[in-house]
């Protein structure tokens, strides 16, 4: 059994695993139709899953995510599982068939260079997988892990015309305002409440 399946398992048994290390997400959501979906945060071991994740992607979704319909480069697939978690934060949510793991989502955060507390973040669900909850659980695990990692503020960026990024930034609060430059970009703001 490969490491998800335990810790599915083990989840399943236990309910989320709270006893990890401070910057680490791992948590398991049970989708409606009671397939185990395990949120945990991104390990340079996943590059083989996080690449079959972005080839999966229709080209709308890529497109919603890059804003550009190209296939990510195998350097950016490398630069996005070997993380600085210094300046970064990413949460992958994989599920097990048939003892093979599979991506289905992922949401992240990165400090821009000189910026200590605010990310931008993004966040793609795969397509199969989509309006099943999964980018509401996804999007609180990045928040969880940016509070956790001292982050005052998370933004973005959308395209306006992207009715779910939209709706699911409104349902998380974030602010929502028309990009400077250009009409069809609008820029999503979230303050975050410090650890109690
Ligand atoms: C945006 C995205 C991550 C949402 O993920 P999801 O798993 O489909 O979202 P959920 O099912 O968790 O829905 C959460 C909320 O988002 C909003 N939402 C999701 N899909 C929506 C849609 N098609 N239209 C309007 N609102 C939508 C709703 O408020 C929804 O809450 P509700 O179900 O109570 O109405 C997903 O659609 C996606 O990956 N899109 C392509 C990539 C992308 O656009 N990334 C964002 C740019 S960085």
């Amino acid at each position: 059994m490969d490491t998800t399946a335990i810790a599915l398992a083990r989840c399943e048994k236990t309910g989320a695993i709270a006893d990890v290390p401070a910057e680490a997400i791992r948590h398991l959501w049970k989708a409606k139709d009671g397939t185990g979906v395990l949120l945990r945060s991104i390990e340079p071991g996943d590059y083989d899953i996080e690449e079959a994740f972005v080839n999966g992607l229709s080209q709308s979704t890529r497109y919603k995510r890059l804003m550009s319909a190209r296939r990510p480069t195998s350097d950016e697939i490398h630069r996005w599982t070997h993380i600085d978690r210094r300046r970064e934060g990413a949460v992958i949510a994989v599920i097990v068939i048939e003892g093979v793991e599979r991506q289905v989502g992922v949401a992240r955060y990165a400090m821009e260079k000189g910026d200590h507390d605010a990310g931008e973040c993004a966040i793609a669900v795969s397509d199969a997988w989509q309006r099943r909850g999964l980018g509401a659980q996804l999007l609180t695990a990045l928040i969880e892990l940016a509070r956790r990692s001292g982050l005052k503020r998370l933004y973005g960026t959308t395209l306006a015309e992207n009715e779910a990024m939209v709706g699911l930034a409104l349902r998380f609060g974030f602010q929502v305002s028309y990009h400077a430059d250009a009409g069809y970009v609008w820029d999503l703001s979230l303050a975050l409440t410090p650890l109690g």
